[in-house]
């Protein structure tokens, strides 16, 4: 598959991850992440949203791009290369320095008792980025494409610092070994409202400025219309909707997009006890369905869709996992006034 050196900076394809999960006294599979196909381009810098409420398979997928869970199916490549079949030492030396993750939590990222910018020393000196006498100038520069510099940060423990300038540390961090591919793991969920813009303005300058390509993963729509190039739609391991970010976020296709787009975000953190075991029972459900995940939640669900799996259908610029986008389903008419944004509404299922 060397064709993909050329063509894509990362490939995705048909990327699976099964977990098991407990049923009582009986263990059950369940695939968190089923078949999923994305890319990043190789010949311009692009941001990439993957979006879905949680519990939809974003931080899985995350996960076995930057090697910290293996998946059960599919291939990840990077640069041309399948790199779950590389070796640690490769792993290491070429694949961790290109790809870098960027994590929800900025304060875990670094030990409360240690001062901050001892982790950007230790990173410079791990990669051998440059010669010891140039190492304060290296990372003052890191520091200055996020908004800081070395004298400011200096001798800073994480405590004395606010969650924005952590998140920023972080990012200069993970600048320092010149990656590619930047792969951020809802990266403004804990920061307060006002300070998540700066943050995503930041990915925004370095896909710009350094050429660096961005994961962006978030259930913050605003966020993701704003700042990204094309998004993936993800609803309980499936990428229901994808394409150019206008195109989807204006006009959603997808019924779940639509339902995601009018609903106002949550934080998980705020979440009550009641509604979060509520959640994770329908989680568990619609992971488990047959046919469409989305049937019992859907206001278009038709009979097809509580026993069959929907095709990723090619409509109006982008891929849309759903029925209602099926010819053969549904008549080209039918196809045609949905892309239009009629939707028949019909009772949901139970
Ligand atoms: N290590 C694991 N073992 C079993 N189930 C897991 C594990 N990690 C995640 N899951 C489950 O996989 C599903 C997707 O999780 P996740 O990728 O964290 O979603 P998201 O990041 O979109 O919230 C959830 O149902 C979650 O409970
Ligand atoms: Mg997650």
């Amino acid at each position: 598959m060397s064709q993909n050196a050329t063509e894509n900076l990362l490939q995705v394809k048909d990327l699976t991850k099964i977990f098991n999960i407990r049923q009582g006294l009986s263990t059950k599979h369940f695939t968190a992440v089923d078949r999923a196909n994305f890319s990043i381009h190789a010949d311009r810098p692009e941001i990439l949203t993957i979006a879905g409420e949680s519990g939809s398979g974003k931080t899985t997928i995350a996960r076995m791009i930057l090697g910290l869970e293996d998946p059960s199916a599919g291939a990840i490549y990077y640069k041309g290369r399948d790199v779950t079949k590389i070796n640690k030492k490769e792993r290491r030396s070429w694949f961790m320095r290109e790809v870098q993750p960027i994590f929800q939590d900025p304060f875990a990222t670094f030990s409360p008792l240690k001062r901050v910018d001892s982790y950007l020393y230790e990173t410079a000196r791990n990669y051998r980025m440059v010669k010891r006498d140039r190492v304060d100038a290296y990372i003052d520069e890191a520091l200055h494409s996020v908004g800081l510099s070395l004298q400011e940060v200096k001798g800073r423990y994480p405590n004395e610092l606010s969650g924005g300038q952590v998140q920023r540390i972080s990012i200069a961090r993970a600048l320092l070994t010149k990656p590619s591919l930047l792969v951020a793991d809802e990266p403004v969920s804990m920061l307060d409202a006002s300070l998540r813009m700066s943050i995503v303005n930041l990915f925004m300058r370095l896909k710009e400025e350094r050429g660096v390509s961005v994961i962006y993963i978030t259930h913050d729509l605003a966020t993701a219309y704003y700042a990204a190039d094309r998004i993936a739609v993800m609803l309980r391991g499936w990428i229901v909707e994808a394409g150019p970010v206008e195109d989807v976020l204006a006009r959603p296709l997808h019924p779940y997009t639509k339902i995601l787009k009018e609903s106002v975000p949550q934080a998980d953190p705020d979440r009550k006890w009641e509604e979060t075991a509520t959640l994770a029972t329908l989680e568990t459900e619609e992971y488990l369905r047959a046919g469409c995940k989305f049937a019992s939640r859907c206001p278009a669900t038709m009979d097809v869709c509580k026993t069959t799996v929907p095709d990723n259908y090619a409509v109006a610029g982008r891929t849309v996992k759903c029925f209602l986008y099926d010819e053969k389903t549904v008549g080209a008419e039918s196809v045609a006034r949905h892309v239009q944004g009629e939707i028949p509404l019909m009772p949901a299922m139970t």
